[in-house]
C-alpha cells in the first residue's frame, strides 16, 4: 500500500512539473486563453472596421488620449489611434506600455507600395521594419544605423524583427482569409498578402526616384509613416510586434489621388486580417 502512495505521489509531482514546463512554453508563444493586445492605428479610418467587431466597447482616457477598451473572442483589446508619423506613434506606443499589462501590439494601417508587383490593396506583414530616414546621409545616400536605448546601453538593430509567434500566426490566416476584391489598373484584383520588409519615415512618398531608392537600398515592400516606430518602442521595452500593412496608393506620382481612392478599402482589409490573428490567438 505504502509503494503505491510512493510510486502515485512520484507520478503526479513529474505531472505537475511536465504541466508547469508544458504552461511556460505555451505562455511564451500565445497558446494561453486570454490575451491582451493593444491595435494601433494612425488615423481613425484606420481603426473603424475593427473597432466596429469590439465586443463590449468602452472609451477611455490616458492622458488625454482616447482609446477604446473591450474584448474580442475573450481577448481584451485596446484600440489607439496614434496620429500621423513615428513621434506620435511613439508617444501613444509608450503610453500604452506604460498603462496596460500588454501581451503584443499589432499596427494595423494603409502603406504605399515600394516592391513593383503589388497592387493597391495587396497586403504587406512585416517580417522587419526599418526607419528609412534614420542614419548617416553621406553623398552617395544614407548609411543606416539604430540608436542606443539610453537605459541599457544597447544598439537597436537597423531592422527591427516582428514577434515570430505573431508573425507565424499571421501567415497562418494570410493563407485562410477571403478578402474583397478590387477594382486595380489592371483590372478586378483579390488583394495578395506578403511577408516582408516595411520602411518608416517622416514623409508620405511621391516619387519614382524615392521608391527606386527604397527598393534598391533596403529592398523595402512597403513604405508608412509609423511603424518602426512603434517597433523600436516595442523592442526597448520588451513587447511583441507585429506592423501589418495594406497598400493604398504605390508611391508615385499619382500616390495622393490613389491614397484618397483605396485607403478605405485597404485600411479595412488590413484589419480583417488583424482580427483574424486575434481570433486564433
Ligand atoms: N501611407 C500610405 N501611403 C504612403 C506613402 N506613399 N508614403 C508614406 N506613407 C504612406
Amino acid at each position: 500500500m505504502n509503494f503505491i502512495y510512493k510510486i502515485t505521489k512520484r507520478s503526479s509531482t513529474l505531472l505537475a512539473l511536465l504541466l508547469i514546463v508544458l504552461l511556460t512554453l505555451c505562455g511564451s508563444t500565445y497558446g494561453q486563453d486570454n490575451h491582451t493586445i493593444a491595435v494601433m492605428g494612425a488615423f481613425s479610418e484606420e481603426l473603424s472596421w475593427i473597432k466596429s467587431q469590439v465586443e463590449q466597447p468602452e472609451e477611455q482616457q490616458v492622458m488625454g488620449y482616447n482609446l477604446t477598451t473591450g474584448t474580442v473572442a475573450n481577448n481584451d483589446i485596446v484600440l489607439a489611434l496614434t496620429g500621423v508619423g513615428k513621434v506620435n506613434a511613439a508617444i501613444v506606443t509608450t503610453l500604452i506600455i506604460e498603462h496596460f499589462q500588454i501581451d503584443g501590439i499589432i499596427f494595423s494601417g494603409v502603406a504605399g507600395g515600394i516592391n513593383p508587383d503589388l497592387l493597391p490593396g495587396d497586403i504587406v506583414i512585416g517580417k522587419t521594419t526599418i526607419q528609412h530616414d534614420l542614419g548617416k546621409i553621406t553623398p552617395s545616400g544614407i548609411d543606416h544605423f539604430g540608436v542606443r536605448s539610453p537605459f541599457t546601453g544597447v544598439r537597436n538593430p537597423v531592422f527591427f524583427p516582428a514577434d515570430s509567434a505573431l508573425l507565424n500566426l499571421a501567415r497562418v490566416v494570410a493563407n485562410q482569409i477571403g478578402l474583397e476584391k478590387i477594382q486595380t489598373s489592371v483590372g478586378l484584383s483579390t488583394p495578395r498578402i506578403i511577408v516582408g520588409t516595411i520602411a518608416t519615415g517622416d514623409a508620405f512618398i511621391t516619387s519614382t526616384p524615392k521608391k527606386g531608392e527604397l527598393r534598391e537600398s533596403i529592398k523595402a515592400d512597403a513604405v508608412e509613416m509609423e511603424g518602426a516606430a512603434v517597433a523600436q518602442v516595442c523592442y526597448q521595452f520588451d513587447v511583441p510586434c507585429l506592423i501589418i500593412r495594406a497598400l493604398s496608393d504605390k508611391s508615385d506620382e499619382n500616390a495622393m489621388d490613389d491614397f484618397e481612392r483605396f485607403y478605405s478599402i485597404a485600411a479595412k482589409n488590413a484589419n480583417r486580417v488583424v482580427l483574424e490573428i486575434i481570433r486564433n490567438l
